[in-house]
């Protein structure tokens, strides 16, 4: 077996231009609860070129050289002794940290094995919008006949989280611009408005749950669409509050501070007894994997794949997902 592996790195906070390249390193040594997986695909995230521009390095600090990614596809190739769920030559999808490599290890709680009948490429684009998404529904405690708005049905989170939602028996309201209104019917969305033509505040009322994918504005907004009762998840941060500081984990006195004052979005849940939840994802759910993986294997949910980009191709990726207009995921094939 090789002893080095090209992997992606980050040299430091900027430009992706300017901090990404890819350089032979070492092979990841294993735990006796790890697994190697020879990766085969990995897709990229926002927060993968938010990590690179620094706008998380008051949360999670890195040390650099660092690497990236957080989906993978591959086959694992060695396994610990304690791991008893997989054997080597497993086709397996989860969650690696730092896939953007030939290599990587993972624990068997961030896998599940890839059903035969999809490819390593839609593989790789399910984990993290899917078990977002699974983990947001969750707390809306979405059931059929729910009404749900969900913004930005074209992108990652969007094109799986239609799917996700139409199999819940939900009736899916979606906002997208003039070029994806044909992917986000064909998704399953009920009532697609483009937010180039029309503003979809004037065509969704009195909505059971809103999954705002968009933050800032969007987030307050929700709350003028939302039914009494109703629930809005947000899976990007719009006011530092005590809620959100709990889920960044961020210290005690920054929890305390906020507990002392109720923000805007405090003020507006109670106008109609809103359940609001901002979410940040929880990796270590393999029953979200295993759902997702069931849900492709019985035709359910499709990948949506936008591009794929080899992998000497990856800094030129992680630019085209950050220009926000990615229709589905972006993959870098790796094998
Ligand atoms: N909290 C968490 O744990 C968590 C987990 C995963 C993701 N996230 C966050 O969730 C956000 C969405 O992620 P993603 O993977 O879906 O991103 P993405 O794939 O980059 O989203 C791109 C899509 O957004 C659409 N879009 C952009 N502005 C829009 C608008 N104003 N109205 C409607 N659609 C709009 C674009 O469609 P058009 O070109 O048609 O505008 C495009 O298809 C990111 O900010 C990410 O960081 C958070």
């Amino acid at each position: 077996m090789n002893t080095s592996m090209k992997a992606l790195q980050i040299t430091g906070y900027g430009t992706m231009q300017d901090n990404l390249c890819i350089r032979n390193i070492q092979l990841p040594e294993i735990t006796d609860d790890e697994v190697l997986i020879e990766i085969y695909a990995a897709s990229l995230n926002p927060h993968d070129y938010k990590t690179i521009q620094g706008k998380f390095r008051k949360m999670e600090k890195l040390t650099f050289p660092a690497q990236i990614g957080g989906d993978a596809s591959g086959v694992i190739i060695k396994k610990g002794k304690n791991v008893k769920g997989f054997k080597t030559g497993d086709e397996v999808f989860g969650i690696v940290h730092g896939s953007v490599a030939e290599y990587g290890k993972t624990i068997e709680a961030h896998i599940v094995k890839k059903p035969a009948n999809i490819t390593h490429f839609e593989a790789s684009g399910f984990p993290i919008v899917g078990m977002t998404t699974i983990q947001a529904f969750e707390y809306a405690k979405i059931k059929p006949g729910d009404k749900v708005f969900i913004h930005a049905g074209s992108g990652g989170i969007g094109s799986f989280a239609i799917q996700y939602a139409k199999n819940k028996g939900a009736f899916v309201y979606t906002t997208t611009s003039t070029n994806n209104v044909d992917l986000v019917r064909r998704l399953g969305a009920d009532v697609v408005i483009n937010y180039k033509k029309e503003n979809y505040m004037n065509v969704a009322k009195d909505i059971d749950i809103v999954y705002d994918t968009l933050g800032e504005q969007y987030t307050f907004d929700a709350f003028k669409i939302i039914k009494n009762g109703g629930s809005v998840v947000s899976i990007l941060p719009s006011e530092i509050n005590k809620e959100v500081a709990t889920e960044l984990g961020l210290p005690s006195f920054v929890k305390f501070i906020f507990s002392l004052r109720s923000g805007k979005i405090e003020r507006l849940r109670r106008i109609k007894n809103v359940f609001y939840k901002f979410l940040f994802l929880k990796v270590n759910r393999t029953e979200n994997l295993l759902e997702i993986s069931q849900l492709a294997e019985q035709h359910k949910i499709k990948a949506v794949i936008d591009k794929v980009f080899d992998f000497e191709e990856s800094i030129a990726a992680f630019q085209y997902l950050s220009t926000g207009r990615a229709k589905g995921k972006v993959i870098i094939k790796i094998k």
